[in-house]
């Protein structure tokens, strides 16, 4: 199951790098366009196509054939992507794990549209994400008056399940990988393949306790009302959908964001 599993997926990737000569000119030039550096995106955050920096890779807007896409420069401060080791004994880097998570949510709402890849530049085509990032809501008066659906709250839920399911890792810490739109949602960027040798084994409720600590801004933001209402309304729908026998809420609440947002800074 899971060889097979596996084959369908790289037959994916070698269409989606062929699907890669399309965008392969409009990505060089914006490579020449960028002085890379290892300043982390700093001297780089001003380009006017920017749209975000983590630990790994750089993201742009590039345009082809009239629409717009994201361009992710990954290891672009290592020049190297690290490897390892799976429970079968397969090597992944972690641009291949990164890549293999994207196909394995091709096609679900609330993830990446994966259109095209190329290995040896290490570089993804998907689509831009609508809205903005919970990081970015933190700081938004926008959100002050509104109250987040309970279906976007819905949906969010089964997405993280629906990873957790295909052993999808997404990567909670940060407010800046998850976005919200007031239209149509949430939805996710940066999940990897599950490969033991880089990831802790993950349960569900440690996978909520984790998504929750980013939707508590340090108290003083603009919108920490809205997410604390926004913590309450999840409250109530896990609990009616999973059954209140995990307490994770009082768990949330203990919990010192003012000091955890101290280490996005
Ligand atoms: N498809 C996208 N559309 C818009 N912004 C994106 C997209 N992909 C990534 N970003 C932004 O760029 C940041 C860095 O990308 P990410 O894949 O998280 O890199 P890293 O693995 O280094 O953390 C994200 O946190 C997000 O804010
Ligand atoms: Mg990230």
């Amino acid at each position: 199951m899971l060889k097979k599993q596996i084959s369908v997926e790289l037959f994916a990737v070698e269409s989606l790098q062929e699907n890669y000569d399309l965008f392969a000119s409009a990505v060089e030039t914006l490579r020449a366009q960028l002085q890379v550096s290892n300043d982390r995106g700093e001297s780089r955050k001003h380009h006017p196509d920017f749209l975000g920096y983590g630990q790994s890779a750089e993201v742009y807007v590039i345009n082809v054939n009239g629409r717009q896409y994201a361009c992710r420069f990954a290891d672009i401060y290592t020049h190297d992507s690290n490897m390892y080791k799976s429970f079968d004994g397969k090597v992944w880097t972690s641009f291949e794990a990164h890549v293999t998570g994207l196909v394995r949510m091709q096609n679900t709402p609330g993830f990446m549209q994966f259109y095209a890849v190329s290995l040896a530049e290490r570089v993804t085509i998907t689509n831009i994400m609508l809205g903005q990032t919970i990081k970015d809501w933190h700081n938004s008066a926008e959100l002050l008056n509104f109250e987040i659906p309970d279906e976007h709250i819905n949906a969010f839920f089964e997405w993280l399940e629906l990873a957790q399911q295909r052993n999808v890792v997404l990567d909670m810490q940060k407010p800046d990988n998850t976005f919200y739109d007031r239209e149509t949602g949430f939805s996710l960027v940066d999940y990897t393949v599950y490969v033991p040798d880089l990831h802790r084994p993950e349960t569900f409720e440690q996978l909520l306790i984790k998504t929750c600590k980013i939707f508590l801004p340090a108290e003083d933001s603009v919108a920490y009302a809205c997410f604390e209402k926004f913590i309450k309304r999840c409250e109530f729908i896990y609990t009616s959908r999973y059954g209140a026998e995990l307490n994770i809420w009082e768990q949330v609440r203990k919990l010192r964001q003012k000091d955890l947002m101290a280490m996005f800074d």
